[in-house]
Parts: C-alpha cells; sequence; structure tokens
C-alpha cells in the first residue's frame, strides 16, 4: 500500500514514528509493508519518492527543521506543490494531517478531492474537511468507488467512531454526550492542582495536545467541530457551527474551579449532541459521576442507545502518538 502523507507535524510525525518503530510487527501480524510516497509540509518542503521515503530518515530531517535535510536518492523529487505531489505520487491512500480550518477546511477539502479524483482512499486527523464538507466527501467517494475515514478527527485514536458505526451497527444511538477536547480538560485538571491558567496552557502546547491555534481549543471550537463530525457520523446530521450553543473556559477561574472543588464538583467542559442540535458548555460535574474522573488530556464519550442503554468510551483525546495511531487504525482497516 502506497501512502501520501500531507500535514508533516504533530501528528503526520506521531504515526511515520509508529512506522518507523512498528514495521516488524506491523508486516509480522497483518502483512503490512506499507510505502510513504509522499509527505508535504506547509513551509518546510515537500518529498516523493515512488520507492518509498524512509520513516526514520524523514524524522531526522524534520527534526533538522527542514525536509532539505533528507538524503539524496535516486527518483527523488523535491518541493513540489501539493496538489502536483499527489496527482504524482500514485498512492493508493492519502493521509490528511494538516491544521484544521473549521470555516473553510481549505486547503485539504481541496487535496481530499484531489486524491478522491486520482482514485486514492482519503484518512484524515484533520477536522475540517469532515466538518464543513461531510456530505460531499462522502458522495464523491462513493462515486469514486473510495473510502473516506476520519477515525482520529474525534478522540484521537481512542476509537469512538469505529464503536459508533461498527461495534454498536443495530442500536440507534440517540445522543452522544463528552468530554471531547483534551487541551481544556488538561488545562482544567492542572488549575485544580494549582497551576497557573498560562502555565498549564503552555504545556498542553509543548505535549502537542493544543491545535495551531490553541484558541480554538479553549474557546469550544475544536470541541463543537468534533460534536459536528459525530452529528454528521452518527445522525447523518449536517450542522454548521453557527447551529451549535459553543461556550469555551475562558470564563473559568481559578476562583470558579476552587469553589466547585469545595462543592465536590469539577469542572468539565462538555459537548452534547442529537439529531437534534448539539452544545458544547463548561459544566460543573458532580465527583461521584463517571466523567468527573476523566483528568488531563483523556476524553469521553457516551453513547445513549436504544438497545444497550449508555455506553462509555474513555480514552486518549489528543497527542502525537496517540493522534498517529488513529490513521494507522483507518489505514489497517482499509488494508
Ligand atoms: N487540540 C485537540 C485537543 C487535539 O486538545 O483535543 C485533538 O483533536
Amino acid at each position: 500500500m502506497k501512502l501520501a502523507l500531507i500535514g508533516f507535524g504533530t501528528v503526520g510525525q506521531g504515526f511515520v514514528e509508529i512506522l518507523r518503530d512498528k514495521s516488524t510487527d506491523l508486516k509480522t501480524r497483518y502483512g503490512f509493508t506499507p510505502q510513504l510516497v509522499a509527505v508535504a509540509t506547509r513551509s518546510r518542503g515537500t518529498l516523493l519518492l515512488p520507492d518509498g521515503l524512509d520513516p526514520a530518515r524523514l524524522l531526522t530531517a524534520i527534526e533538522a527543521g527542514h525536509l532539505h535535510h533528507y538524503p539524496d536518492a535516486p527518483g527523488l523529487v523535491r518541493d513540489l506543490d501539493v496538489p502536483a505531489l499527489i496527482r504524482a505520487s500514485g498512492a493508493d491512500v492519502l493521509l490528511e494531517a494538516g491544521p484544521t480550518n473549521l470555516q473553510t477546511a481549505q486547503p485539504a477539502l481541496d487535496y481530499c478531492y484531489a486524491a478522491l479524483d486520482q482514485g486514492m482512499h482519503v484518512v484524515l486527523a484533520n477536522k475540517g474537511p469532515v466538518a464543513v464538507a461531510y456530505t460531499d466527501l462522502q458522495a464523491r467517494a462513493r462515486a469514486a468507488g473510495k473510502r473516506v475515514l476520519f477515525e482520529g478527527t474525534v478522540m484521537a485514536g481512542t476509537p469512538s467512531l469505529r464503536l459508533a458505526q461498527q461495534a454498536l451497527a443495530g442500536c440507534t444511538i440517540q445522543a452522544a454526550r463528552g468530554i471531547l477536547n483534551g487541551t481544556t480538560n488538561y488545562i482544567l485538571t492542572q488549575i485544580e492542582g494549582g497551576m497557573s491558567y498560562a502555565e498549564a496552557l503552555r504545556q498542553a502546547q509543548a505535549l502537542g495536545y493544543a491545535e495551531a491555534d490553541p484558541t480554538a481549543d479553549v474557546d469550544g471550537w475544536d470541541a463543537a467541530g468534533k460534536a459536528l463530525i459525530l452529528a454528521a457520523a452518527l445522525f447523518d446530521r449536517t450542522f454548521t457551527l453557527a447551529d451549535l450553543d459553543v461556550q469555551g473556559i475562558a470564563s473559568i477561574t481559578g476562583a470558579d474551579v476552587a469553589a466547585a472543588q469545595a462543592a465536590g464538583e469539577r469542572w468539565k467542559l462538555i459537548a452534547h449532541v442529537t439529531p437534534a442540535g448539539g452544545s458544547v458548555r463548561p459544566q460543573r460535574v458532580p465527583n461521584t459521576h463517571p466523567l468527573a474522573a476523566v483528568g488531563g488530556a483523556t476524553n469521553a464519550v457516551t453513547f445513549t442507545t436504544d438497545l444497550l442503554g449508555d455506553v462509555t468510551l474513555v480514552g486518549p483525546g489528543a497527542g502525537r502518538r496517540q493522534t498517529g495511531f488513529a490513521l494507522l487504525a483507518d489505514v489497517l482497516d482499509l488494508l
């Protein structure tokens, strides 16, 4: 399977680290021997090598600051623009791990369309195209006889979409409710431990949890984007951000956190979505509630179903390998 990776930041690097570290295991257990034929960054170059790029060398090059540091090799083409790279790659799968734009979804959305037009499957960690253009993407994928998979867009590699769509097939899911943003949950947890808001945010950025622009996290838009994706994937409803009631954690002060603690409660940024609409709001949750125990960058979602009642999934919601793994899981699904 030939892979083209667009976006070589936290998530893309996490995925390539997994390819570097687990290649023997992936080959032995699944017969999976991927060739990473193309890698694109926004400002640090692009590479195309039809015989396959070496994961370890790619990581060394990007750690040195630019893909120019990747050693010369026969057939290596440098610095094509992304549309040309997609056309020339001959890849079976486009992996989109570029930065999320929840308004226009661009440029990632055009890259996804270009890949489908080229007969490639599309796997996304980038939330923008799914949140903004789910119906269109699925229609184009159906027309092309290809698939669009996006496990990494909600709860990183924790299989929230696969649980809802595959394991719960046959149930009607009536609602999804949970903690869908790792950065804000990490910040709230650290503030409870006495850390300042600014330091907690700085750590969340350093740990690779926060979006490129962390206001998307703290103002609730990242969780709202995930609510849009859940509404589309679970209910076939295509809401827009303007349809949701969205509030972030910026208004929560250290004093608010202390007051909640004194009352045996914890602040959590709770996303809620049903076929009728959705919201993202900070809420005080009693310590006895299962969501209260979900700390740090861990996320949780409860699916309310007709046949099973509530089913709750808890797991990593952000992070380098945690989201890189989601790309691997989708690629193995395609395999
Ligand atoms: N910035 C996101 C978060 C990353 O903190 O949850 C995962 O989508």
